[in-house]
């Protein structure tokens, strides 16, 4: 492949971009049809705020909008609400209650349907369950579970008694459960005796039971049985674990919801950062619930005849903020699947639109870059004429990827909304309203109504056209409130590099002529692998611990699917013989220690590794390196010299 600068038909977009207008009949019936929202809510963002959170139901009114000291804010101060009231309470009053708010599908062909009135009760009976094992309000929960209805069910329920839930995706290791149970203290954890991935079992409470080895502050333990068929050991540790089904039979049926402080916590999330110490994003309640549920409802245009999917797992924000809080807020019936794009045939997830007529699909570029490499046949085999809407997150969307999702996936007819946010925005902060902002294959397009953007250079100058790092310059409502029990970090991370109370993103970005925004990726030691975030210490950290590593140095390689994946140089300690041997056992080691989705793809070893004077690593060389000098061959956007810059010049700011 040629290089992105000798790439016309990229350096063609970027310029003359490629516009899609909203067409009529978007323009007339979408839920936001005036364009002068923009403008109104520029000029009074805390109103526009305000008209949003009086959609909800608060069990006591606000007294201010916005508390903002820099860099704390309080949204919605004194006012007192629900999160689980306002995902079920709400709409069991209405005729919602009988319709459908979760369709499941499990991974092995295993079919659910809940109704709001459904998935109410077990709530209910669940945090009864939870209130008869101790927990108490503020009380922080570990939820490890798979893709499965009792996880949306275990996080309401939490919510509904006011305990904090730290939902830990179930493709962590045991390691990595433990470190985050022990940094946020958690009470109690919900766990299954398995999930399903590509036709295997995950066996959850084997890797739970090895977490617990090491985490006192668990006092009880539920296991829900996701097994049906044939039995497997599940070691139940008497006194101490419990199975949800059993607890659930003996549950009393109501639950009066908790008043919580719209700046009480609702939950605890853990992303990686750029030191090997995962950070526990802190989100409140007011806010953020306001922020998800006016951005699912505008940007995803969601409407009573709605079947809406988002493919992501619960186990990231992505599904806290748009499988659980944001749709089940706006009433939505909401498809969720447990297991593989590829299982057991590459249509999967065309099966599945098709079966449940989805209107409204949300995914990954990362997925849809692998639709495009399996071939065009598979979703032209299923009926997809249901959807309308289509939705793209996680890392930066190449042109070529949305035009085929716009063409193979939404048959030229659905909008694509490009969606830029992050675990600590909280919802989604740069997209297009569907009906009525012009959309442009590879950009986010413009900051939600109420949201404010910049570029910026290093210094703090601020970039009207051209590319830069991305801040953003007012709070939000949805913005994390700390990093749980690292006030300092929160502060260093986000509130730092300049001195105006601006929040520094860690991406670059470009804006075009029209103010068009362009993501470019992360500037920092961050890497988007396949759309989730791992840090470079993190698994160098890992390595090193492995006791034939010296020195570990990792850093990003382009990736025709994944965006980036992971290439590690190491350096081996005195009489150890580097080899393919050892290679496997490494990467080993790393999915031992944190995960399958941190398993380095390549592995180098080297006799030292480059460093400056002062001693840094010079990752800029070891990146070359690592792509062959190729530096992004790649179907992302990015330029690889705005790119470079700002990671060189980020670097020096941090040597
Ligand atoms: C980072 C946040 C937001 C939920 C999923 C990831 C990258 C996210 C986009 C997008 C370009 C994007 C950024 C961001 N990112 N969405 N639409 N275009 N880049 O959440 O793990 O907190 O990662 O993902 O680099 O900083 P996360």
């Amino acid at each position: 492949m040629s290089q992105p600068g000798d790439r016309p038909e990229i350096n063609a977009l970027l310029t003359e971009a490629r516009v899609f207008e909203p067409t009529n009949d978007w323009k007339t019936h979408a839920r936001v049809t005036d364009p002068g929202v923009y403008e109104h809510a520029a000029e009074d963002p805390e109103g526009f705020w305000e008209d949003r959170a009086r959609e909800l139901e608060w069990m006591r009114p606000w007294t201010q909008v916005l508390d903002w000291q820099p860099p704390h804010a309080k949204w919605f101060v004194g006012g007192q609400l629900n999160a689980s009231a306002n995902c079920l309470d709400r709409h069991v009053r209405t005729a919602r209650r009988n319709t459908a708010a979760l369709i499941w599908e499990g991974e092995p062909g295993d079919r659910r349907t809940l109704t709001y009135f459904d998935l109410y009760r077990q709530v209910c009976q669940f945090a009864n369950v939870l209130k008869g094992l101790g927990i108490r309000k503020g009380d922080r929960v570990a939820i490890y579970l798979p893709l499965i209805p009792e996880l949306a069910i275990a996080m309401l329920a939490c919510a509904r008694i006011g305990a904090v839930h730290s939902v830990v995706f179930g493709g962590f290791s045991a390691e990595a459960l433990r470190d985050r149970i022990n940094d946020s203290q958690c009470a109690l954890l919900i766990t299954a005796d398995g999930g399903f991935r590509r036709g295997q079992l995950v066996p959850l409470k084997q890797t739970s039971d090895e977490a617990l080895q090491g985490a006192p502050s668990v006092r009880n333990v539920i296991v829900v049985k996701r097994q049906a068929g044939e039995p497997f050991p599940v070691h139940i540790k008497e006194g101490r674990d419990h199975w949800y089904h059993r607890l659930m039979q003996d549950a009393a049926l109501d639950c009066a919801p908790e008043p919580m402080d719209s700046e009480d916590m609702l939950y605890i999330l853990y992303t990686s950062g750029t030191t090997g110490k995962p950070k526990g994003i802190v989100h409140t309640t007011g806010g953020y619930l306001v922020g998800t549920y006016a951005t699912t409802r505008w940007v995803f245009d969601l409407q009573d005849t709605d079947v809406y999917w988002c493919t992501a797992d619960i186990g990231w924000v992505t599904g806290h903020s748009y499988v659980v809080y944001g749709p089940l807020q706006n009433g939505a019936t909401v498809v969720m699947y447990e297991g593989a794009p590829d299982w057991p045939n590459k249509d999967r997830f065309w099966d599945i639109v098709e079966r449940y007529g989805v209107t409204v699909f949300y995914t990954a570029p990362t997925a849809i870059r692998a639709f495009m490499k399996w071939g065009a046949e598979w979703p032209a085999g299923r009926d997809l004429s249901s959807l309308r809407l289509l939705g793209s997150v996680g890392e930066p969307i190449n042109p070529e990827a949305w035009m085929w999702y716009h063409e193979h996936i939404g048959g030229a007819r659905c909008p694509v909304v490009d969606t830029w946010w992050q675990t600590e925005t909280g919802h989604i902060l740069i997209a297009p309203l569907p009906g009525i902002t012009p959309l442009k294959p590879g950009s986010a397009t413009k900051p939600f109504p109420g949201i404010t953007a910049e570029i910026r250079t290093g210094a703090g100058v601020p970039v009207e056209h051209g590319g830069g790092l991305l801040a953003l310059t007012k709070p939000w409502p949805g913005m994390l409130r700390g990093i749980y029990g690292d006030p300092e970090r929160f502060v260093k991370t986000y509130f730092s590099r300049w001195d105006d109370g601006v929040y520094f993103t860690g991406d670059g970005a470009r804006r075009d002529a029209q103010g068009d925004y362009w993501l470019l990726g992360r500037v920092d030691d961050v890497l988007n692998v396949a759309g989730h975030r791992i840090g470079t210490m993190e698994v160098e950290s890992a390595l090193v611990d492995h006791p034939s590593v010296a020195e570990a140095a990792v850093v990003g390689r382009a990736h025709d699917i994944k965006g980036q994946s992971i290439a590690a140089f190491v350096t081996v300690k005195e009489g150890i013989k580097a080899g393919a041997g050892l290679m496997d056992e490494l990467k080993e080691h790393v999915v031992r220690k944190i995960g399958a989705i941190a398993r380095p793809d390549q592995i180098l070893f080297a006799a030292d590794l480059p460093k400056t004077r002062s001693g840094k690593i010079m990752r800029r060389l070891l990146r070359d390196i690592a792509e062959g000098k190729a530096l992004g061959d790649t179907t992302t956007l990015a330029d690889p010299n705005v790119v470079r810059r700002l990671k060189d010049e980020y670097e020096a700011d941090e040597s």
